[in-house]
């Protein structure tokens, strides 16, 4: 395995922005290349040990869900290989962990489609027995099956903060009644299509954010990181039922684990307030979530 990378630090490119997890290069005018660190970020807080190979993977999961769903919709990748727009000593930063994009136009529309009730879902679902404004059924439960997957998107939050649900009245005053019409039915069937399959992995997708933008023609383009644990609920099926009968979070791919230790850990005998700087995490934490996330892969692409 490379060695594990916090911040990339190409001089051959200009740095447009970092993300929690990717840094973006201009390549030219017209592409990107994004770089996606092992930076991990939970309760929005960036934290300080990166985890090993997690950049990479996420980026494989990425190109390997790009490679499955382009029939749906147009993505911004652009074939060519990120090692190409750097220098020869720049290329163990880059490679596995690059994608070189198209550089869009960012629609500033979280799009999020749920299968299960979860998290903020959840959370809605109990105060209104709606989420983000769509009537649910009464009587359904933590972790539980909608009858259907549904749309919810969110507002992306500023740096530090917390992205918000929106009601889909919202989007339209954002992009117009024909863009959002277009988003909602694209997102929810990427989101069925990639559910339908990873249950053949035994991995129960719950949810999962999307975020598009507009090619230099106006032409709705997928773009981001896609269906990776960072921007949905992975649940391995044998872990679901159990959890579900017992009202508890199922067991998940994603960054549970490290969220689990920070909500337990106690500095001077207190917990974490959740601002920065986040608690050191010990070097077993850091092994089993490098390790869930190779796991996660491993079974998609068995
Ligand atoms: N093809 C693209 N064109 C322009 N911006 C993009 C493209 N793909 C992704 N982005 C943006 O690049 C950033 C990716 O970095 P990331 O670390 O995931 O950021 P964030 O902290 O916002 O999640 C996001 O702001 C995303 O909106
Ligand atoms: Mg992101």
């Amino acid at each position: 395995m490379t060695q594990a990378l916090h911040t990339s630090a190409l001089t051959s490119l200009p740095l447009l922005a970092r993300g929690k997890v990717r840094d973006n290069y201009a390549v030219g005018k017209d592409r990107l290349l994004m770089v996606a660190s092992d930076r991990l970020s939970a309760f929005d807080v960036i934290l300080g040990e990166p985890i090993p190979g997690k950049g990479a993977l996420l980026t494989q999961m990425a190109l390997f869900w790009f490679g499955k769903l382009g029939h749906i919709c147009p993505n911004h990748l652009t074939g060519e290989t990120p090692e190409s727009v750097v220098t020869p000593a720049e290329v163990p930063q880059v490679v596995n962990r690059s994608m070189l994009v198209k550089r869009l136009k960012p629609i500033p529309v979280e799009a999020v489609v749920r299968g299960y009730l979860a998290g903020s879902g959840w959370k809605e679902y109990q105060e209104s027995q709606a989420v983000c404004g769509v009537p649910l059924p009464a009587g359904l439960k933590n972790a539980g099956k909608l009858p259907e997957p549904i749309f919810t998107p969110a507002a992306k939050a500023e740096a530090g903060e917390h992205d918000e649900n929106i009601s889909y009245e919202q989007v339209v005053k954002v992009v117009g009644p024909e863009l959002a019409a277009q988003i909602k039915k694209i997102s929810i069937e990427i989101y069925s299509t990639a559910a339908a399959f990873a249950l053949t992995k035994g991995i129960i997708i719950a949810d999962t954010k999307f975020e598009f933008g507009l090619d230099e023609n106006g032409t709705l383009t997928l773009m981001d990181e896609v269906l990776t644990p960072d921007s949905s609920r992975y649940w391995p099926i044998e872990g679901y039922e159990a959890a579900y009968a017992a009202g508890q979070n199922p067991p998940s791919y994603d960054k549970q684990f490290v969220r689990d230790w920070l909500e337990s850990v106690r500095i001077n005998g207190k917990p974490w307030d959740k601002t920065p700087p986040a608690p050191p995490l010990p070097a077993d934490v850091v092994a089993k979530t490098a390790a869930k996330y190779q796991e996660a892969l491993t079974r998609l692409t068995a």
